[in-house]
C-alpha cells in the first residue's frame, strides 16, 4: 500500500462486479431409471459468488462430484440450468461447450493427469499450446510466482512432490485464465505438508489473482480455507455457511447428520445406490 495521496476519483467509481460466477437453477441429475434409478441432485439451486472460494461439503453419494461436472460442462442435467460467467451451458453445442471448457473453466482433479514428459512449465503452458493461442507471459509470471513453482519449472513431473505437481496442475488450470477453477477433492491424494501448500496456494488465487474457486472436499480443514462451505445432502443444499472454519464445519456436519437420521427413521427405507459413510 502507497501512502501517496489517492489520484481524483473517476467521475463512474468502477462498480465490483457483484454478478455471480455460476448460477444453479433447480439442477436435477437422475441417473439410470425405474429400480437403479438414482437421483442423484435433486433441484439444487445456488450462486457462486465471484472472486470467492467456495467448499461443497456432504456425505459421500450426496451429490457433490455431480453438482461440480453439471456445474463444469462436464455432464448434462436432467433438468434445471447451469449457467458460467453469464452463459447457459445447457443451451450450447458439444462444440461450444468444448470450448467453454478450454477457455473459461479450469479443472483440477485427484490425479493430477500431468504428462510425464513434458516439464512444469510445458505442462503449464499446454492449454494455450493446444488453443494456439499466444502465452501472456506476464500472466505466466505472476501466476508462477503465486504457485511458488520458480526452481522448478524445468523438471519433470517425476522429479517433483505430491504438492508440487498438484500446484503445476493448478497453474495449467489458471494459466487461461478461466472465469472458474473446479477441484474436486484437491488434496485427497496429498500428505497434509503438501495439502496446506495447496490450499495456500488456492487461497492466494482468490486473494491476489481475483480467481473464483470451487472446491468438493469431506475435509473440514480444507473447507477452513474457503469463504463459504454449501453443504449437499440426497442431493439437496441443506446448508450455506459463512466463514466456514475447522470447528463451524464440523459442528454442521454433525447437524447435518443428524437431521438426516432422524429423516431416515422418520421416512419408509427408500432405495439409496450411496456407498455408505
Ligand atoms: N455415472 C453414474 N451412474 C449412476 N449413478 C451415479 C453416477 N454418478 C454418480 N452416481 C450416483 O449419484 C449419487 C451422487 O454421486 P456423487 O455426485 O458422486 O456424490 P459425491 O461426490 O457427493 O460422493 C450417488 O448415489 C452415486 O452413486
Ligand atoms: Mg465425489
Amino acid at each position: 500500500m502507497s501512502a501517496a495521496p489517492d489520484p481524483a476519483p473517476p467521475t463512474a467509481p468502477e462498480s465490483p462486479d457483484h454478478t455471480p460466477i455460476a448460477i444453479a437453477r433447480g439442477l436435477r441429475k437422475v441417473y439410470g431409471s425405474g429400480d437403479t434409478e438414482v437421483v442423484a441432485l435433486d433441484g439444487i439451486d445456488v450462486e457462486f459468488v465471484r472472486g470467492q472460494f467456495t467448499a461443497i461439503m456432504g456425505p459421500s453419494g450426496s451429490g457433490k462430484s455431480t453438482l461440480m461436472h453439471c456445474m463444469a460442462g462436464l455432464d448434462r442435467p436432467t433438468a434445471g440450468e447451469a449457467v458460467v460467467d453469464g452463459q447457459s451451458i445447457g443451451r450450447m453445442s458439444e462444440r461450444q461447450l468444448t470450448r467453454l471448457r478450454r477457455t473459461r473453466l479450469g479443472f483440477v482433479f485427484q490425479a493430477f493427469n500431468l504428462i510425464p514428459t513434458l516439464t512444469a512449465r510445458e505442462n503449464i503452458t499446454l492449454p494455450v499450446d493446444l488453443a494456439r493461442g499466444k502465452l501472456d507471459k506476464a500472466w505466466f509470471d505472476q501466476v508462477i510466482e503465486v504457485v511458488g513453482l520458480g526452481d522448478r519449472l524445468d523438471h519433470r513431473p517425476g522429479e517433483l512432490s505430491g504438492g508440487q505437481q498438484q500446484r503445476v496442475a493448478y497453474a495449467r488450470a489458471l494459466i487461461t485464465k478461466p472465469s472458474v477453477v473446479f477441484a474436486d477433492e484437491p488434496t485427497g491424494n496429498l500428505d497434509s505438508v503438501s495439502a496446506r501448500e495447496v490450499l495456500a496456494f488456492l487461497r492466494s488465487s482468490v486473494d491476489d489473482l481475483g480467481q473464483s474457486v470451487v472446491v468438493v472436499t469431506h475435509d473440514p480443514g480444507t473447507a477452513s480455507y474457503a469463504d463459504r462451505a454449501l453443504f449437499l445432502a440426497d442431493g439437496q443444499v441443506v446448508g450455506d455457511l459463512a466463514a466456514p472454519t475447522v470447528d463451524s464445519v464440523i459442528e454442521s456436519l454433525r447437524e447435518y447428520s443428524e437431521q438426516a437420521r432422524a429423516k431416515a427413521s422418520a421416512a419408509p427405507a427408500r432405495h439409496d445406490a450411496g456407498d455408505a459413510r
